[in-house]
């Protein structure tokens, strides 16, 4: 039962996995196939036997590639389709002012929370269909209640069964959200989440829950819309399905043996210095860090969680460092190290044509719920890639986060118009990106500031 949910989470060979990342990044090849062997190994290494399974260590990656190229994207795509739980973190964050080693600790605790959330979620999904007719037979039973003697007059009810029905449609068809009723909500006498959360770490969840018990539940009754009533039955249908005892324990084992913690920056923590100031030093970081990426049983509210085989993918420009600037021990544990390439004219041109989720098709759905339909020709994406293009190399490379300014900028009078001054379908050709863009670019100030 342990292992099947891992199981289920990365039964892909690596070049499905590489598929799937192909749908959302361009090029980067060496990536990919470093984060989907990865995952696959994940998976192998839940087949083995007991004894050599707790052997294999899982070996991080270090992705190293100027800003803006797809190193964050790549990982977060890779979590998302494998539904495991997943932490960014910037590593530079240790090195601030007030930091206190034990704090590395606290992504362990985070990615933790995300994976409750994340099995929380699963378990919900599990139980909908119960979940949402049990809160459509309360709605309706507030609605309209039952009648009173109404079982010895068998006509009266089937009329009654009727209007019943009836009001149940127009439940399901959402048109009297605005209605008030009363519905009655349990509430904790005490709020004990309040009382204990200063307690931090240190304090097991499950001693809360069994306090919580202890204290009686107060019932009040509220007048809300239906809409609000709706939310308010359906976290109580839930919380009444749910074990959240056994909703921690899974969401452990899962952080155990599939959780990806997201390292950012790491370049600037390799090599010493940086002591100077208020600021913790690299090398102080990077021993702090150590023990978690190695293996260590770090504390969190809900028990004690084990790092061994939370697998790492550490990324950086590392224009000023090294990977073998950063301390022997934690080049060790970081054997896979892939460089990403800076992206070329026709790499910004794949991303805007032909990702999914593109800015380009996130615009038109945009300005569709407006009733606008937008469309981009083949030669207004060449454009626009061409410009992406001359402006990293001019100003500073940024990558593809450049796309984003300049659609932004491009259609900033656009969004504004519709719906009011302009209506209909619009279609962005090469002459109105020239036109909207061309002003701007050549002012090498203005640029500086808005692209
Ligand atoms: N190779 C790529 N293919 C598609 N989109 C990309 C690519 N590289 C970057 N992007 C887009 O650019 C933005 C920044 O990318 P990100 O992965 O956060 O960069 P970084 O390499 O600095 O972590 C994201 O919106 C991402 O979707
Ligand atoms: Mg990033």
């Amino acid at each position: 039962m342990r292992i099947r949910q891992i199981e289920t989470a990365a039964v892909w060979t690596c070049p499905e996995v590489v598929e799937m990342l192909d749908r959302y990044i361009i090029g980067q090849e060496d990536a990919k196939k470093a984060v989907a062997i990865a995952l696959r190994n994940r998976w192998r290494r839940m087949q083995l036997p007991e004894d050599i399974r707790g052997e294999v260590v899982p070996n991080n990656i270090i992705l190293i590639g100027p800003t803006g190229v797809g190193k964050t994207e790549i990982a977060r795509r890779l979590s998302q389709m494998a539904d495991l739980p997943f932490l960014k973190v910037e590593a530079t964050k240790f090195t601030e002012k007030g930091y206190v080693g034990r704090d590395v600790d606290s992504m362990v605790r985070d990615l933790v929370e995300n994976s409750i959330s994340l099995v929380r979620r699963r378990a919900e999904d599990r139980h909908r269909q119960d979940i949402d007719q049990a809160v459509e037979d309360k709605l309706v039973g507030i609605l309209f209640p039952p009648l009173a003697g109404i079982e010895g007059d068998p006509e009266r009810k089937v009329r009654w069964k009727r209007s019943q029905d009836k009001i149940r449609t127009q439940l399901k068809e959402k048109v009297l959200e605005d209605r008030d009723i009363s519905v009655e909500t349990e509430q904790s006498s005490v709020p004990i989440a309040n009382i204990f959360s200063s307690a931090g770490e240190e304090f097991d969840a499950s001693f809360g829950e069994s306090i919580k018990n202890m204290f009686p539940k107060k019932k009040t009754t509220k007048k809300v819309t239906v809409a609000k009533a709706r939310r308010l039955l359906l976290d109580q249908e839930a919380e009444a399905r749910l074990d959240m005892d056994q909703i921690i324990t899974e969401a452990i084992n899962l952080v155990e043996n599939g959780g990806i913690i997201f390292l950012d920056e790491i370049d600037k923590i390799a090599g010493g210095g940086g002591g100077s100031g208020p600021n913790v030093s690299r090398e102080g970081v990077q021993r702090d860090l150590l023990p978690i990426v190695e293996g260590a049983a770090v504390s969190t509210k809900h028990g004690p969680v084990k790092t061994d085989h939370i697998l790492f993918i550490a990324a950086g420009a590392f224009h000023m460092t090294k990977p073998s600037d950063l301390i022997p021990e934690l080049q060790g544990r970081f054997p896979i190290r892939v460089e990403l390439s800076s992206l070329t004219e026709e790499d910004f041109l794949c991303i805007l044509r032909d990702t999914e989720g593109s800015l380009t098709k996130q615009y038109e759905a945009l300005l569709g719920v407006d009733g606008c339909t937008l469309t981009f020709t083949e030669d207004a994406l060449e454009e626009l890639a061409r410009l992406t293009a001359e402006l990293n190399k001019r100003m500073e490379n940024i990558g593809a986060r450049r796309l984003q300014t300049i659609l932004a900028q491009l259609l900033d009078d656009l969004l504004f118009e519709v719906p009011v001054t302009k209506t209909g379908s619009v279609v962005v050709d090469k002459e109105f990106v020239v036109e909207r863009l061309t002003g701007i670019i050549q002012d090498e100030d203005l640029s500086r500031y808005i692209l």
